[in-house]
């Protein structure tokens, strides 16, 4: 296996077709923790984006050609040469994103977890044979790729949100379209770089990177895209759907939450504390299934606070890439500005800052707690994707799933108590995708991420991972008397 030099991994230009293509302009990616320029990519628009999308429609007839076994090889090389370049790979992306070193570390072999997840599933991509209705006629149903994708990436996990996507993308037989956050275009460029190297062939995998309203319209209007994957914004994610709307396009949507994170009185202190540092704090709390609103139970509600305060002033913050950092800068001014917005609703309403400053620093926000937060502070009505916890306390079970469930997101939830009955009872009753009990890390690619409500609909990784990228063609064979 021949690795690629650290230069060849930060690859700057576009894939389209095989070929890796400059623009007529560029725009700059800025290391959010020192503001200095790491990159210049490709500011690319519709007229480049048709032309990825007409080579990954061409691609499509040969690579579904092949056997599910020839395509398993490929992404399993693939693989292989992530996790070969896994360091190169983590340090250029807490360059462009931000997260301490070890989180990106840890982001890649999540990424190439899916792809080795897929490689395996589609080996397994069956049919069915149906008991008929009529002697004279066999029924059967097969599975076939969805044919081009269309996958939009977001800045938070630029390694592994891709890898999500592509990997069963691909297995499925389909080709892709993709186009990174403007933030964090070069995780992508690095990956599809290994892709071209397992032998990804010419045109099955495209990316653009460029202005985001060109691209995303030609994505969603072309009728060659069969499908659109998506994770980012509630709000960009409704602006997506509506306008694949008119082509009839499939969709999956992994959009914004509003985690609730409970902690009953009978709650296990330590790994409550635990969970709530790993689910609130993971990438400065810029992730989807961030606990976003603390609920803690009137009885344990002091101890519980005194625990948390004393666990996040152990939390370092600073450039990502310095040992023993814990929390990275935000991605940009808007992230800062709109954390710093709700840090000052919650205080100017009623909420006590238990732990942290009410300023950031450039965009380096300190670990925040705030306590006796009510849930019409923005703090606890919206997602704030950044590292504040702000606690509320609650009565009792009814009075939390009432609380809890008043969201129109549905990603997310975790709650912590040692009653078993109850873990069942709340566990059913919480209008979310993905429960963890009693733990706060609940991401791996052998189970379903996905959420319901407005959080939105479609499944990542898991054992169903192919469904959304294979259509279900039934076979009515008749003539049999
Ligand atoms: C996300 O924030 O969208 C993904 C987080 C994860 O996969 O754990």
């Amino acid at each position: 296996m021949t690795l690629l030099t650290d230069d060849d991994l930060r690859e700057t230009r576009c894939l389209i077709n095989g070929e890796w293509i400059t623009g007529p302009a560029t725009f700059d990616v800025l290391n959010p923790a020192t503001g200095q320029r790491v990159a210049s990519v490709p500011l690319l628009g519709a007229s480049h984006t048709r032309s990825a999308i007409d080579a990954a429609h061409k691609a499509g007839t040969n690579w579904k050609a092949l056997t599910a076994h020839e395509r398993s090889g490929i992404l399993k090389c693939w693989h292989t040469l992530i996790l070969a370049h896994a360091e190169p790979l983590a340090r250029l992306l807490t360059e462009e994103m931000g997260k301490p070193l070890a989180e990106a570390r840890a982001e890649v072999m999540y990424g190439a977890s899916y792809v080795e997840w897929f490689a395996e599933a589609c080996r397994r991509v069956y049919g069915e044979v149906i008991p008929s209705h009529d002697p004279r006629k066999q029924l059967s149903a097969v599975r076939q790729p969805v044919g081009v994708v269309a996958a939009i990436t977001p800045w938070n996990f630029p390694n592994a949100m891709l890898a999500r996507k592509l990997a069963p993308a691909l297995a499925a037989g389909c080709t892709v379209v993709a186009k990174p956050a403007e933030q964090t275009p070069l995780s992508a460029l690095a990956l599809a770089k290994l892709a071209c190297a397992a032998g990804v062939p010419a045109g099955v995998l495209n990316i653009v990177t460029g202005d985001p309203a060109a691209i995303g319209s030609e994505l969603t209007s072309n009728p060659l895209v069969r499908k659109l994957t998506f994770t980012g914004s509630t709000a960009v994610g409704k602006l997506l759907l509506r306008q694949c709307a008119d082509t009839v396009k499939r969709v999956s949507m992994e959009l914004g939450g509003n985690a609730p994170f409970i902690v009953f009185d009978d709650a296990d202190l330590d790994e409550a504390v635990e969970g709530a540092i790993i689910s609130k704090f993971r990438n400065a709390g810029q992730t989807c299934v961030c606990a976003n609103r603390l609920f803690v139970q009137e009885g344990i509600y002091d101890a519980f606070s005194a625990r948390l305060v004393e666990a996040v002033r152990h939390l370092r913050v600073g450039d990502g890439m310095q040992e023993g950092v814990s929390i990275g800068p935000l991605i940009d001014d808007r992230a800062r500005r709109k954390v710093e917005r709700h840090v000052q609703d919650a205080l100017a309403h009623g909420a006590v800052l238990l732990q942290g400053a009410r300023e950031p620093d450039g965009f380096f926000f300190a670990p925040i707690v705030l306590g006796d937060v009510t849930p019409s502070l923005l703090v606890a009505s919206a997602e704030t994707f950044g590292p504040v916890a702000p606690l509320l306390r609650f009565r009792d079970e009814a009075d939390v799933l009432a609380q809890a469930n008043a969201s129109e997101a549905g990603l997310a939830a975790y709650f912590f108590t040692r009653d078993i009955a109850r873990a069942h009872r709340v566990a059913a009753a919480l209008e979310v995708g993905m429960v963890g009990i009693n733990t706060g890390a609940i991401s791996t690619e052998v189970a379903p991420f996905g959420g319901i409500k407005e959080s939105g609909y479609g499944r990542e990784g898991g054992p169903n991972g192919l469904d959304d990228y294979l259509d279900v063609k039934y076979l009515c064979l008749g003539g049999l008397n």
